[in-house]
C-alpha cells in the first residue's frame, strides 16, 4: 500500500553527476573534504563517466582545474581548445554521444587567479558587463567542444540573453542553457573550493544572492526565464527547499536543485561518525528535494544511488 501511494520518487534518470577533471594529474587525486570524491584524469573521467551513463544517471556535469601556472586574470585557459575542461569535454563527446546529456560549468573561476566568477576591475571590483562577453567565448568553447547544455553560474546580470545570443550567432542554436538562476552565497560551497583549488580571497556577496531574499530570488529566476533559459536551477538545495518550491510554481522549463559540497560533506562526516545512515539520510535527503519541485537534481551521490536503484 505504501508503494501504490508514494507520491515522490527518484529515479536515476533525474539525477546529474558534478565531475571534476584536473590538468596535469597521472592519477586520480581525491578530495580530501569530500569523501569519494576526486579530480579525475583524462583517463579516469572517462571510465567514471561511462560507468555513470551505463548505470542511467541524467546527465554530467564537468568542472575543469588547470594547472596553477595556466590561471591569469581573464581565465582564458577556460577559451582555449587545448584548456582541460573542453578537452574531457571532446573526450566524453566522443565516447558518449548522445546517451546522455553532457553539460559544463560556464564559468572563470576555476580559471582565474583571482578565484572570482568574472573579471575584476582596477578597483578589484568584477565587471558585470565584460564578464558577460567572456562567457560567451567560455560557451562557445564548450558547445563546439560538445557540450549539450552550458551552465552559467556566475551570478552576473543578463548573462542567460549574452550566451543564448552568442551561440545563436556562432549557429549553436540547439545547445541549452541550465540558468543558475538562484544561486545564494553560501557557505555551504566549502569543500568545493578544495575539489576546483579554488584561489578566490574574500566571497562573492557582490554577484550571489543574500541568503533571506525570496523575492530577490524570485525576480532572478524570472529573469532568467525572460532571457531564454532551458532550465533555472536553485542552489544550495537542503537550505533553501522553500525556494526551489517557489520556483516550481512559477517556472515553465524544468527547474534543477544543486545539492552542493557542503551538503554532501555534512552527511559523509556526520555517517562517518556513526551518527545517522548513510543510505537512509541520502536517500531522504534527494527524496526531499524532488518533493520540494525539483524536476532535475545535481549531487555528488547520482552514480551511487543509481548503482543502488539498478
Ligand atoms: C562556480 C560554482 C561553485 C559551485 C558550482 N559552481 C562555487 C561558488 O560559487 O563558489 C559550487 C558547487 C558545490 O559547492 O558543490 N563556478
Amino acid at each position: 500500500m505504501r508503494r501504490l501511494v508514494s507520491e515522490t520518487t527518484v529515479q536515476p534518470r533525474h539525477l546529474v553527476l558534478p565531475m571534476f577533471v584536473a590538468d596535469g594529474l597521472d592519477e586520480p587525486r581525491p578530495i580530501e573534504s569530500m569523501p569519494g570524491v576526486v579530480q579525475h584524469t583524462r583517463d579516469s573521467l572517462r571510465r567514471a563517466a561511462d560507468e555513470a551513463v551505463r548505470l542511467g544517471v541524467g546527465g554530467l556535469m564537468l568542472f575543469g582545474v588547470p594547472r596553477e601556472s595556466d590561471k591569469d586574470g581573464d581565465g582564458s585557459v577556460g577559451v582555449r581548445p587545448d584548456g582541460i575542461l573542453n578537452v574531457a569535454l571532446r573526450d566524453l563527446a566522443a565516447d558518449l554521444g548522445d546517451t546522455t546529456v553532457l553539460m559544463a560549468d560556464t564559468c572563470l573561476d576555476e580559471f582565474t587567479d583571482h578565484g572570482h566568477c568574472g573579471i575584476v576591475d582596477a578597483s578589484g571590483r568584477v565587471d558585470n558587463d565584460a564578464t558577460n562577453r567572456r562567457y560567451i567565448e567560455l560557451a562557445v568553447a564548450q558547445a563546439d567542444s560538445g557540450a549539450h547544455v552550458v551552465g552559467p553560474s556566475g551570478m552576473m546580470d543578463g548573462q542567460v540573453a549574452a550566451i543564448r545570443e552568442g551561440l545563436d550567432a556562432a549557429g549553436f542554436t540547439d545547445t541549452a542553457i541550465l540558468a543558475y538562476a538562484a544561486k545564494f552565497a553560501s557557505g555551504f560551497y566549502g569543500p568545493f573550493r578544495e575539489a576546483v583549488a579554488s584561489s578566490l580571497q574574500g566571497d562573492r556577496r557582490t554577484y550571489q544572492q543574500d541568503p533571506g531574499n525570496t523575492r530577490e530570488a524570485i525576480r532572478e529566476i524570472e529573469l532568467d526565464l525572460a532571457e531564454g533559459a532551458d532550465f533555472v536551477m536553485v542552489k544550495p538545495a537542503m537550505a533553501y527547499l522553500d525556494v526551489v518550491r517557489a520556483a516550481a510554481e512559477i517556472s515553465t522549463v524544468p527547474v534543477a536543485a544543486y545539492q552542493v559540497s557542503g551538503e554532501y560533506s555534512m552527511i559523509c562526516a556526520a555517517a562517518a561518525k556513526g551518527w545517522i545512515d548513510l543510505d537512509t539520510v541520502v536517500a531522504e535527503s534527494l527524496t526531499s528535494i524532488r518533493r520540494a519541485g525539483a524536476d532535475i537534481v545535481l549531487t555528488y551521490w547520482a552514480a551511487d544511488v543509481a548503482r543502488r536503484l539498478s
